[in-house]
């Protein structure tokens, strides 16, 4: 048998107009040092976005990561990667903010608060110029705050506004509790809302192991008195990231994991239920304010914000962390970084 020899026609390269034009998933991440580097390898490895845009405003470092990272292509997928400017977040679908001072470094929560807010303020109003489509995602905290006023400073629809809030803290919670009752994480659903912080709630009346109410579950392995055990779990997860922080001065790998899940839902359409931080329902009565519960993310953000049962006590503890949340927003206020303010143009 003969071999039938290529014509030039057959090996000409398809016809430019002839391609359909696909939309190219981009990420931003604004601020490369440990949150921002780590969401970007995260992200690198998941291949979910086609290009990655690092941008801080030490130059050098975002591009000595962008070197890094590509070196990690072949092991891992195609992805364009650059360091760039905040124009490059124009076609950006989700732009990442982790920039601010880390919380090795900030004195008080309030000192790291007036620090960080005063650079997202600049960025989110430049970013949201550039693209008034896209998604704000905010990782810097005081998380809740924050997602809070760059709602405020952005002009941007809330369901756009999502901040990382208690998806790391779910995903501490949940891993406690698989660990003590030998099941996998993804078999527990529990959920930790309210402020990425110290009155953060978790929700244990709803509990769920394998669908059954954790305290059925608990009778099943025979074990009756697990109030306290569960506790202490609860304990443990408020008190998780101060413990990485003094052990090894920041936590970057469990929170670049949750973002780059939330990037996930978001570029994939997914409608995934997570805890991230948004708007609060005024249905809920507990004033305008950003702190999480469980949401359904998909290609617009934030699709829905669901109500969870709770008991009373859950309820009584939900009010305060809301208290907690507005005392926040209202130093924001005496710091005259208002984001009320800032929608006057001030
Ligand atoms: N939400 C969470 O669960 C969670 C978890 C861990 C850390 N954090 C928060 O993430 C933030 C970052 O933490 P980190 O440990 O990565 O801090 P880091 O100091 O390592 O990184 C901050 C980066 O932001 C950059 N930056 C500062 N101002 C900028 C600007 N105007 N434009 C661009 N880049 C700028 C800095 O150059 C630096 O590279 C902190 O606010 C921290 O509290 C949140």
């Amino acid at each position: 048998m003969r071999l039938r020899t290529l014509d030039a026609a057959d090996v000409s390269a398809p016809k430019r107009q002839n391609r359909k034009r696909i939309r190219i998933p981009r990420v931003g991440i604004v601020g490369t040092g440990f949150v921002g580097s780590t969401t970007a390898y995260a992200l690198l490895i998941s291949g979910i976005a086609a290009e990655i845009v690092l941008i801080d405003q030490d130059r050098r470092r975002a591009e000595g990561h962008v070197q890094d990272l590509r070196d990690a292509e072949l092991f891992s997928h195609h992805t364009r990667i650059f360091a760039g400017d905040l124009a490059d977040c124009s076609s950006a679908d989700v732009t990442i903010i982790t920039a601010g001072v880390s919380q090795a470094n900030s004195k008080s929560r309030l000192d790291g608060l007036w620090e960080t807010a005063a650079i997202l303020k600049g960025l989110v109003q430049d970013i949201s110029r550039h693209n008034p489509h896209g998604i704000l995602l905010i990782a810097s905290n005081p998380v809740d705050v924050l997602t809070y006023a760059a709602w405020k400073w952005s002009g941007l629809p809330a369901s756009r506004v999502i901040g990382s809030g208690t998806t790391l803290d779910t995903s501490r919670f949940r891993r406690r509790l698989a660990e003590r009752y030998g099941v996998a994480s993804a078999n527990v659903h529990a959920y930790i809302i309210g402020e990425h912080g110290d009155s953060q709630v978790p929700v244990i009346s709803s509990a769920r192991i394998a669908g059954v109410p954790l305290k059925g579950f608990c009778g099943q392995l025979g074990l009756c008195d697990e109030e306290r055990a569960i506790k202490t779990i609860a304990n443990d997860t408020r008190a998780a990231g101060l413990e990485i922080i003094n052990a090894k001065g920041a936590t970057y790998y469990g929170i670049g994991s949750a973002l780059v899940r939330i990037v996930r839902a978001i570029l994939r359409d997914e409608e995934a239920v997570l805890t991230v931080s948004n708007l609060v329902p005024q249905s809920m009565e507990l004033g305008e304010l950003f702190f999480s519960l469980p949401a359904i993310i998909n290609r617009d953000g934030v699709a829905r914000v669901l109500s969870t049962p709770l008991n009373r006590s859950e309820q009584k503890a939900l009010k305060t962390s809301a208290k907690a949340v507005k005392q926040y927003v209202a130093a924001l206020d005496r710091l005259s970084l208002s984001p009320r303010e800032m929608l006057k143009g001030v």
